[in-house]
């Protein structure tokens, strides 16, 4: 791609933090897929098309972007120190890394992640779930409900507390820690504080796991996360169990309850499509795939280039950064159809990007597919009919440049 940029198609320039963008992504994609389906800003590409997209997260020569080396080069760089056993347990979380470390909790994570350990886990994720739903429920007046305060925000902290069997006192501090990790997550937009939090946030958030496996060593404490983990394994360490507990509480943390709250918002912004899966309860999970197709939670996601090698007519050269735009991969018209259209009967939502695909996808993928979808019918099945409130506008959260999902939405669910 050459840098001229037609002054017509400079309004649609991808820039992420401008507030246009942030209200509506899907024009500026939709003119980026069309004629700059790889576009260059210094040595970043710009990946837009499905197929491209779906070729680069395959391809061997790009390898993760290092987040976590970088983060570490900036505690370095702004002079905030960092204990040995913080900067090792960077180092070594599963969280876009490489090498023997990742190989290695990424297989232990199998375990309580899939299959039967899931199984195990629903009648908790029913019972947290149940307890948020009915509090609505009990709510004096349900036509302005603001469903992040009362759903969203508590969910995954209620959630992951019940499958690690923590104490009341242990969740209330995890709930702390919520805002503090937001840098392992998206480090777009670093800063001191942010840092600094990060660090205090490590800090706790190691001796609460640690305390939480010795707890469950001495049989004081049962959980399902650590019986899936140790299960047959004695060679499992307090270490090995905080990494994997870290990299599961930051990997769910802001992308399971963003897809209910868009899964919600879109319910209500399409309500023929609300009536639809009410008559039809086998739409469910074609619905939680219409919904992180046309509302992906995590934006975009970033690879490095650690040889040249060549994509379509592009050359991409070692050390290039490639940014994979989830979102407008999912809108590509010559993918699904009517790629606008929220329509949870569509053939093919299942190939949606929301969890990417080839080494560093989401781990975590069945389990938030599992928890989203009962959430979400517990929703619809808990409310005749869930309709946007009268007055209320929906804002889409500006912390993140990465996330998508609404930070305040306020429902009629009466
Ligand atoms: C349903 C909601 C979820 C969505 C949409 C989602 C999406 C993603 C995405 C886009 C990535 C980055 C993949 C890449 O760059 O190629 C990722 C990574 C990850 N996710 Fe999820 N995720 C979800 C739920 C979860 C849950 C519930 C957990 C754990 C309990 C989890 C754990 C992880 C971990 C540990 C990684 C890092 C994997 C690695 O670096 O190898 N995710 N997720």
């Amino acid at each position: 791609m050459d840098g001229f940029v037609p002054t017509k198609a400079r309004a649609f320039f991808f820039n992420p933090k401008s507030s246009n963008f942030n209200k509506s992504p899907y024009k500026t994609y939709s003119v980026m897929r069309e004629s700059y389906p790889s576009h260059y800003l210094g040595n970043t590409l710009i990946l837009t098309r499905y197929n491209d997209i779906s070729q680069c997260l395959n391809e061997p020569s790009l390898v993760t972007s290092g987040i976590i080396n970088k983060l570490i080069h900036e505690f370095d760089k702004k002079n905030v120190e960092l204990s040995e056993i913080n900067r090792s347990m960077l180092r070594d979380l599963i969280l876009f890394q490489e090498g023997d470390a990742f190989a290695k909790h990424r297989k232990s994570l199998m375990t309580p992640l899939t299959g039967i350990w899931i199984e195990k886990f629903r009648g908790l994720i029913n019972v947290e779930i149940d307890l948020l739903v009915s509090q609505i429920q009990a709510l004096d007046n349900r036509n302005e409900v603001n469903i992040i305060e009362m759903l969203i925000k508590p969910l995954w902290v209620n959630l992951f507390s019940a499958w690690l069997g923590f104490s009341q006192t242990d969740k209330d501090a995890l709930h702390a820690e919520v805002k503090n990790i937001r840098l392992l997550l998206d480090p777009s937009s670093i800063t001191l504080d942010g840092l600094l939090n990060l660090k205090e946030a490590l800090s706790n958030l190691d001796t609460l796991f640690k305390r939480n496996y010795s707890d469950h060593q001495k049989g004081s404490s049962k959980g399902i996360f650590y019986e899936a983990l140790h299960h047959g394994n004695t060679e499992y360490t307090a270490r090995d169990y905080t990494l994997d507990a870290i990299a599961c509480f930051i990997g769910g943390t802001e992308t399971v309850v963003a897809v209910i709250a868009n899964t919600l918002l879109l319910l209500a912004q399409w309500p023929e499509e609300q009536r639809k899966i009410r008559s039809d309860a086998k739409l469910l999970r074609n619905t939680l795939a219409e919904s992180m197709r046309m509302e992906t939670p995590a934006q975009m996601t970033k690879r490095t280039a650690n040889t040249d090698f060549q994509l379509g007519g592009t050359l991409i050269k070692k050390g290039d950064d490639v940014v994979l735009c989830l979102a407008s991969g999912n809108r590509d018209e010559q993918i699904f159809a009517d790629p606008d259209k929220f329509d949870i009967t569509r053939k093919n939502s299942s190939k949606h990007l929301a969890f990417t695909a080839g080494r560093y996808q989401c781990v975590g993928r069945a389990l938030g597919q599992y928890i989203t979808e009962i959430a979400c019918e517990k929703m619809l099945s808990g409310f005749n009919f869930i309709k946007l409130a009268a007055g209320h506008e929906v804002i889409w959260q500006r912390e993140s440049l990465i996330m998508r999902m609404p930070s305040s939405l306020v429902l009629d669910l009466t």
